[in-house]
């Protein structure tokens, strides 16, 4: 199973184990990750799965897509790597994703 690792705001890092085809909030929830509270449930309407892609795996992930980018003007400190963490879909090829949460979510 992919591995993504989340570091908190503080530089905490907690690694766990996602499933391919779920999504990177779903990894966080499961796991008790701190940082990530996903009111929503993963319908891209509360953007507190708000998390910064690292850097060198932003061209991996990809961008926001459109619907996801509305819901990020409501995030605070949005960055150029920043996505929704519940529209972050695990394939194969995430293993080893690292991300981190916002200090407003910590
Ligand atoms: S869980 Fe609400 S936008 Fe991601």
């Amino acid at each position: 199973m992919p591995k993504i690792t989340f570091v908190d705001h503080a530089g905490k890092a907690r690694t766990v184990e996602g499933v391919v085809g779920s999504t990177v909030m779903e990894a966080a929830i499961r796991n008790n990750v701190p940082g990530v509270d996903a009111e929503c449930g993963g319908a891209c309407a509360c953007a507190t799965c708000h998390v910064y892609v690292d850097g060198e795996w932003a061209a991996v992930v990809g961008p926001a897509q459109d619907m996801e980018q509305d819901m990020l003007d409501f995030a605070s400190d949005v960055r150029a790597t920043s996505r929704l963490c519940c529209q972050i879909r695990i394939t194969p090829e995430l293993d080893g994703l690292t991300v981190t949460t916002p200090a407003r979510q910590g």
